[in-house]
């Protein structure tokens, strides 16, 4: 078998699928978004809904939604798209290779286009890397090809398959203040790890922390690189009712915990310089 596959599925979505010693994962071409990712003999990473709908004009429900070149909704002109434009369109596949630890490498691209122009005037180049090793590494690079300095905000926002969101915490943040989006964006400060009960929407800013996701037979280590805010989302039972892409227990089987750069933590770019998000995800078992 091929180590690097490209697939056109009968939605007409055109995938990446790639299948080497380490593991199997896919990328579509609509977003940039890896929606698979398994290291062989062990458990799927990330989380896809069973009612995720392939159509162009919705971002895919589950995976790693790109988030760009805003995260949530945009500072100025809530008419925008929310979590920005780049998790609907057709990127480019620009890249794949083997580096030396034989790991793939897979690289897509996208480029300032008619769309683009209208909800962000400016030339860019912005990849999308995926390291696909033992561990899913997963980088962002936006350069500014324009001629003025533009300002971006963004987000890998992770969706991880897990046992049971009412069994699992999430360690990593324990102090660190967040803007809790259910509660009218209160400040608040988090006391111990984080479990769910209800919905839970929360901005952790100031931290560059790393993440470990406990799930019943895995922790999930969440590592990242210029990113100083986190996003912990779960839609829990009401808002999952009202997600056309969304069964209404999936809440239960998945958790977002989201390498932003959200709320202050954004980054204005010079001409032909660069910003880099980037997370390294690695689950590691129990037993
Ligand atoms: C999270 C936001 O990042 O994304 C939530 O904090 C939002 O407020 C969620 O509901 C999902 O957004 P979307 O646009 O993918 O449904």
């Amino acid at each position: 078998m091929k180590e690097i596959n490209i697939i056109i599925e009968k939605s007409g979505f055109k995938a990446i699928e790639i299948n080497n010693k380490f593991a199997s994962a896919k990328i579509y071409f609509h977003g940039a978004h890896i929606t698979h990712f398994q290291p062989h003999g062990e458990e799927e990473l990330l989380f896809l809904s069973k009612d995720v709908i392939f159509q162009g004009t919705t971002p895919l429900r589950g995976g790693i939604p790109i988030c760009w070149p805003w995260f949530g909704s945009h500072p100025t002109d809530n008419t925008k798209p929310f979590h920005g434009f780049a998790r609907n369109q057709e990127w480019e596949l620009v890249n794949t290779e083997n580096n030396a630890e034989e790991e793939t490498i897979v690289e897509f691209q996208l480029t300032e286009n008619e769309l683009s122009i209208n909800l962000f005037p400016y030339k860019f180049a912005l990849i999308a890397k995926f390291t696909i090793g033992k561990a899913l590494t997963v980088e962002l690079i936006t350069k500014n090809r324009d001629n003025k300095p533009f300002t971006i905000g963004g987000a890998l926002h992770t969706y991880f398959q897990i046992e049971d969101i009412n069994k699992i915490s999430i360690m990593g943040l324990d102090n660190v203040k967040y803007l809790d989006a259910t509660d009218d964006w209160k400040i608040k400060t988090q006391k111990g790890d984080i479990t769910f009960h209800k919905l839970v929407d929360s901005v952790y800013i100031d931290t560059t922390e790393t993440c470990i996701i406990k799930d019943l037979n895995r922790n999930i280590e969440v590592n990242k690189k210029g990113s100083s805010s986190t996003v912990i989302w779960n839609p829990w039972i009401e808002k999952s009712k009202g997600m056309k892409d969304f069964q209404n227990n999936e809440y239960l089987k998945m958790v977002c915990v989201e390498t932003t750069n959200a709320l202050n933590d954004i980054y204005e770019i010079k001409p032909n310089k660069t910003h880099s998000l980037s997370a390294k995800f690695n689950a590691k078992g129990l037993l």
